[in-house]
């Protein structure tokens, strides 16, 4: 494995990795969710490429830019572990260099649920993904369900931009708690870990209520809500049941619906969520 800290040397090392290749992009401090994506890629593609880079255009000012956990000798023990051929990691200023002034801006699905609390969060996200895209030329990019609104504005992106590009959504990877996986769990404190399963605890909540016939849109985040209010260190931002194509909230579950809920926990914003039906690809 290889890894490429200048653009000149990922270009150069890129044109050796035979097709195709499957690309894995990331924030770094890699857990067994990212890891799924690299080892997925591995077993679909001739090579894997992944990303590792805390991409700062996502972050608002108040967020946690500076705080966000890293430890890049760790990842790259890791990458190699799982079947990784390239790396890129490279500083901030070589994908915003001075003067950087153009932006990717994908419209409606991103004033909804995070885009509504976070407002340039996915203008960055767009913004990195295509330049990640642009340099590593994948012919498959892996993604986590786990940020599904995420997933969702990257596939309008590799549609809506041309990018000659398979997008795979891969199933969130949990601990054996039901808690998904996040570098951020890495803040929660032993009680504020313990509080966190709360977020799937009210997604069973929604998918046992909708195996017993419940279609009510209502009646589901009503039930999610309930069970969020029963955890005192949690403090929920939204309880959202929406169309899964436009992310538009519904009033009927009569369609593929994407479940999903944003939840303080302390300083912690944790996400998480999960399709209706049971066992559809969200994309
Ligand atoms: P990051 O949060 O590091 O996540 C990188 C990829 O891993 C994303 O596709 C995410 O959905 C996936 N992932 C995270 N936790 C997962 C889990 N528990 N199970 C399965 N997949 C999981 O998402 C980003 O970075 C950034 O926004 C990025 C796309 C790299 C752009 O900066």
């Amino acid at each position: 494995m290889k890894v490429a800290k200048t653009i000149p040397d990922f270009r150069r090392l890129r044109r050796k990795l035979a097709a195709p290749v499957g690309f894995v992009p990331t924030m770094g401090f890699l857990h067994d969710g990212h890891l799924s994506l690299v080892r997925r890629a591995g077993a679909e593609c001739a090579s894997v490429v992944a990303s590792v880079f805390v991409n700062p255009t996502q972050f608002a000012p108040n967020e946690d830019l500076a705080d966000y956990p890293r430890d890049l000798d760790r990842d790259v023990g890791l990458l190699e572990e799982a079947g990784t051929d390239l790396v890129l990691a490279p500083p901030v200023e070589a994908l915003y260099p001075e003067g950087f002034d153009t932006w990717v801006t994908v419209e409606r699905l991103t004033e909804r649920l995070e885009g509504a609390s976070r407002p340039t969060h996915f203008r960055g996200v767009a913004t990195i993904v295509a330049k990640l895209l642009n340099l590593v030329r994948p012919e498959r990019a892996y993604f986590g369900q786990k940020d599904g609104q995420q997933a969702l504005v990257v596939r309008r992106l590799i549609r809506d931009l041309d990018f000659d590009i398979d997008l795979v959504v891969c199933p969130t990877v949990r601990e054996p708690d039901g808690l998904a996986m996040s570098s951020r769990n890495a803040y929660l404190s032993p009680e504020e870990r313990e509080a966190a399963t709360v977020l799937y605890h009210a997604l069973q909540r929604a998918e046992t209520i909708y195996a017993t016939g419940e279609r009510d849109a209502v009646t589901l985040r009503e039930a999610m809500t309930e069970i969020l209010e029963g955890e005192p260190l949690a403090r929920p931002a939204y309880v959202s049941v929406a169309d899964a194509e436009d992310l538009a909230e519904l009033e009927t579950v009569d369609r593929k619906a994407l479940v999903s809920l944003a939840v303080r926990i302390g300083k912690t914003r944790l996400i998480d969520n999960t399709v209706l039906p049971p066992g559809q690809e969200l994309t």
